[in-house]
């Protein structure tokens, strides 16, 4: 579908772009809470966001509760830098969110109640044993009965190359958000995916983001998540309503399609000793 849009290219900043068509930090803090509690029955106070670039959720959880804290995990220091100019500047209490640069493949301190990694971040670690190794890492980071979160896509279209174009507001106009999978390979299941931008009179900002990262798919992400020592693995499905509004719940079953969205979520053991390694 061809559209027509309002933003200028020129003085487009792409973590802006970016935050405006593929984050929702608010769902995502209240999804960490309410999966947590649900397990806990009390709030959780520490997250750790993997892979944060712009540390939009860390900062979202912050501002959630004035005891939250968050430690956010990314290679990038140009990134990590972008997010204290215009993320971590606009909270009362900046203090409380702790970005560091380095690699999720690490053990880090305080322990964290919720460790979060998003929008496929997950699918940039491979092969599968090389997962599980990160996933341990998670699991020792965690307070007992800690839970991590991890996101996915799949579907057959999810087996094609595709792209998929959509409209955003953003303050300053409309711009286009494309997202394509321009490779995918079924032997290894690596894919090639990369964010395009879209403006006014057809100017456009191609590859703005790209990745290459393996489609894990939800029964993968169990094994894995089994292998580092978690429990009570769930896969959180979208039964979308009739409005096409996002329904996520824990399922063993569903029908597949062209696309869907799925969440897996694990718990570190509660008696510290019981998964050693
Ligand atoms: C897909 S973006 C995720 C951004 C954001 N968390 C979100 O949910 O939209 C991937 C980010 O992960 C970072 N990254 C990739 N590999 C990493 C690693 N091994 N350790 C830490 N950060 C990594 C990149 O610098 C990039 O900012």
């Amino acid at each position: 579908m061809a559209y027509k849009y309002t933003l200028r290219r020129r003085g487009a900043d792409k973590h802006t772009l970016y935050q405006l068509a593929v984050q929702d930090p608010s769902f995502e803090v209240e999804l960490a809470t309410r999966q947590y509690r649900r397990r806990r029955g009390v709030p959780p106070r520490i997250l750790r966001e993997d892979f944060c670039g712009t540390a939009a959720v860390a900062c979202r959880w912050v501002e959630e509760h004035k005891e939250n804290r968050a430690i956010g995990i990314d290679l990038d220091e140009a990134t990590l830098g972008w997010a204290r100019e215009h993320n971590l500047s606009k909270l009362d209490d900046a203090s409380r969110v702790d970005l560091r640069q380095r690699d999720v493949r690490g053990l880090t301190r305080p322990r964290a109640d919720v460790v979060q990694a998003f929008n496929f971040s997950a699918y940039t670690i491979y092969p599968f044993p090389a997962l599980v190794s990160y996933l341990r890492l998670v699991r020792r980071s965690l307070n007992p009965g800690g839970i991590v979160m991890l996101d996915g896509y799949g579907g057959w279209e999810a087996g094609q190359a595709v792209s998929d174009r959509r409209k955003v507001k953003s303050p300053d106009g409309t711009f286009g958000y494309v997202w394509e999978q321009a490779t995918f390979n079924p032997i290894d299941n690596l894919a090639t995916c990369h964010i395009h931008f879209e403006f006014r009179n057809n100017k456009t900002w191609q590859k703005a983001f790209s990745y290459v990262w393996r489609l894990y798919t939800p029964a993968e992400f169990r094994d894995a998540l089994e292998a580092a020592g978690f429990l009570n693995v769930e896969i959180l499905w979208d039964f979308e309503d009739h409005a096409k509004r996002s329904d996520f719940r824990a399922t063993s079953e569903a029908e597949n399609c062209a696309g869907w969205l799925f969440y897996a979520i694990a718990e570190s053991p509660l008696a510290p000793g019981s998964a050693t390694s």
